[in-house]
C-alpha cells in the first residue's frame, strides 16, 4: 500500500507532468517501490517529507555504484587516498568554511497559509529564467510578475533561509555545543587535510575522496530522490599547485566522463553547463554543471569545482593551524594548494541510472518492461530457476547450480515461484542480465538455459561453462 506522501506525490507528479517525457517518473516511482528499490520515509507514520528509504534491491545497486565510483576515484589511483570523517564537527569548522553565514536558499511564505517555498522555483515554475538572480531579484521578479503560491494566495517578502540542520552534542545545550549534520562531505577531507599529508607524505597533486552523508534542510524537497533532505555524496578535493588547476580539472572533468559511461548512463541526456558566476559557489572560481534530462525537466546530476585555495585558507585563518605544504624536493618551498572538486551525488546517480536504464516493449497487458542496467551495477547479477518447483529433483539441481554460482558471483537469486515466463518479467524488472533454467535435459546433458535480459534471446550452456559465460 502507498503512504500518503508518496501517493499524493505520484497524483501531483500525473497532474502536473503527463505530458513530459512520456510521464517516466511515476512509472520509476511505481515500480522502485513495488520491486523494493526505494520507499518513502516512515512510511508506516505517514512519511517524513525529503527522506527516502533504500530497500534490499536500492541498497544493493546503492552499493554497486559506490564500490564503482571508488574503484574508479579512489582505488584504480596511485595520487588518491581514502578517507570517513565524522558526520558531526566543531561548529566552528562551518563558521570558516562559510556555510553558517552564507548556505542559504531564497525562501517566500504563502501569507495566508503560512505553508513556505522556494522563491527561484516558483518562478521557474511560472517559465521565468533566474540563472544569475540574487535574492532581491528574484522578490522584486515575484512581486513584479504577481507570482502566487501554489494554492493561489499572496506571497510575503523573499528571505534567505540557511539549510544546515542544527543540533547540540552532549547533555549542555549552549553556543559551545552546537553542531550542525554536515551539509557537503567536502569539509571533513578539508581538516583532514594536514593529518593525510603528515601520515601518508604524498606529492602534488594529489587528492581524497570520500563517500558519506549529507544533509541539507530544502525548503521544497522534490521529484522523489533528486532533491532530498539527507542524501550521499561522493567527493574528491585533488590538492594542486594554483598554475595547474587547469588541466587537472579537465582530467577529472574526463574521468568523470568515462564513469558516467561505464555505469550506463544515457549520454545524449547529460549535459555540461559552464556555471555563470552569480550561479556559483561562494568559493568557486570555476564550476561545470553536469546536468541531466531527467523527466521533470534538465537538472544538476553532478559538479566540478575550482574551489581554489579557499578552504585550506579560511581553516588556517580560523583554526590557527597551519595548512601550508612543504615542498618535499627542498623542504623549503612553503604554499597552500589550491582544490579541483568533482561532487557526485549518490542519489542522483540512482535516478539517473534507472531512468536511463528503463525500457519497455510491447503494448498492453503484454508490455515487458525491463532496466537495461550495466551488470557492474546491476543488483541481482544471475537468477536461477527450477522449470518446476514440484519436481524435487529439478529443485535440487537449481540449487547446486545456484550454490556453484553463489560462490563466484553472490548476487545471485534462486527463484521457483510462479511460471517461467512470469520469473522472467519479475527479474527483467529488476534488471538481471542473465537467467538460467534448468529443466529435464539438464539432468539428462549437464547442460541449462541462458536467458538474455535485453534481447530475450536463449541458448543451451554446458553447466561447467556456466561461470565463464556469465563472467
Ligand atoms: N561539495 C560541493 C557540493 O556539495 P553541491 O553542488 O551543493 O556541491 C554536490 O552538491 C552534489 O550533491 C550535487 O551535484 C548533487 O548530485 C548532490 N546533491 C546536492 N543536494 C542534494 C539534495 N538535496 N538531494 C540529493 N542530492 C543532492
Amino acid at each position: 500500500m502507498q503512504s500518503f506522501l508518496l501517493k499524493q506525490y505520484v497524483k501531483k507528479v500525473k497532474v502536473s507532468r503527463m505530458n513530459t517525457n512520456e510521464n517516466s517518473m511515476e512509472k520509476l516511482i511505481s515500480l522502485a517501490k513495488r520491486r523494493g528499490f526505494i520507499f518513502q520515509g516512515s512510511e508506516i507514520y505517514g512519511g517524513l517529507t525529503g527522506t527516502w528509504d533504500y530497500g534490499p534491491l536500492g541498497v544493493a545497486l546503492k552499493n554497486n555504484i559506490k564500490a564503482s565510483w571508488w574503484n574508479t576515484f579512489v582505488d584504480s589511483r596511485e595520487d588518491v587516498y581514502g578517507l570517513d570523517a565524522a558526520i558531526l564537527m566543531n561548529h566552528k569548522v562551518w563558521e570558516a568554511s562559510g556555510h553558517v553565514g552564507g548556505f542559504t536558499d531564497p525562501l517566500v511564505e504563502d501569507i495566508k497559509t503560512g505553508k513556505r517555498y522556494r522563491a527561484d522555483h516558483l518562478l521557474e515554475d511560472a517559465g521565468i529564467d533566474v540563472s544569475g538572480m540574487s535574492i532581491e531579484q528574484l522578490g522584486e521578479m515575484i512581486k513584479e510578475k504577481g507570482i502566487k503560491s501554489p494554492d493561489g494566495n499572496e506571497l510575503g517578502d523573499t528571505r534567505t533561509f540557511n539549510m544546515m540542520f542544527k543540533t547540540t552534542v552532549g547533555p549542555v545545550a549552549d553556543d559551545d555545543s552546537v553542531s550542525y549534520l554536515r551539509p557537503e562531505t567536502a569539509q571533513g577531507i578539508f581538516v583532514n587535510f594536514k593529518n593525510v599529508v603528515d601520515t601518508m607524505r604524498p606529492r602534488l597533486p594529489f587528492g581524497i575522496g570520500q563517500i558519506g552523508k549529507a544533509f541539507r534542510n530544502e525548503i521544497a524537497p522534490r521529484d522523489f530522490v533528486f532533491r532530498s533532505r539527507e542524501f550521499e555524496q561522493m567527493e574528491i578535493e585533488y590538492f594542486v599547485r594554483k598554475e595547474n588547476w587547469e588541466e587537472s580539472f579537465t582530467m577529472w572533468k574526463e574521468t568523470m566522463i568515462g564513469w558516467m559511461k561505464k555505469i550506463g548512463l544515457d549520454m545524449n541526456k547529460v549535459h555540461e553547463l559552464d556555471v555563470p558566476e552569480a550561479d556559483r559557489a561562494h568559493y568557486s572560481k570555476k564550476t561545470i554543471d553536469f546536468e541531466f534530462d531527467f523527466s521533470f525537466g534538465k537538472k544538476e546530476l553532478y559538479g566540478l569545482a575550482y574551489r581554489t585555495d579557499y578552504d585550506l585558507s579560511k581553516h588556517m585563518e580560523h583554526s590557527g593551524q597551519s595548512m601550508e605544504y612543504i615542498n618535499p624536493e627542498d623542504n623549503k618551498e612553503k604554499f597552500i594548494p589550491h582544490v579541483i572538486e568533482p561532487s557526485l551525488g549518490v542519489d542522483r546517480t540512482v535516478l539517473a541510472v534507472l531512468s536511463s536504464a528503463y525500457a519497455e516493449e510491447g503494448e498492453g497487458d503484454d508490455t515487458r518492461v525491463f532496466l537495461k542496467l550495466a551488470p557492474e551495477i546491476a543488483p541481482i547479477k544471475v537468477a536461477v530457476f527450477p522449470l518446476m518447483k514440484n519436481k524435487p529433483e529439478l529443485v535440487a539441481k537449481a540449487r547446486e547450480v545456484y550454490e556453484m554460482i553463489r560462490k563466484e558471483i553472490p548476487q545471485v537469486m534462486f527463484d521457483d515461484n510462479g511460471n517461467v515466463g512470469k520469473r522472467y518479467r519479475r527479474q527483467d524488472e529488476i534488471g538481471t542480465p542473465k537467467c538460467i533454467t534448468i529443466d529435464f535435459d539438464t539432468l539428462e546433458d549437464a547442460t541449462v538455459t541462458v536467458r538474455d535480459r535485453d534481447t530475450g534471446e536463449q541458448e543451451r550452456v554446458a553447466t561447467s561453462d556456466i561461470l565463464e559465460k556469465l563472467k
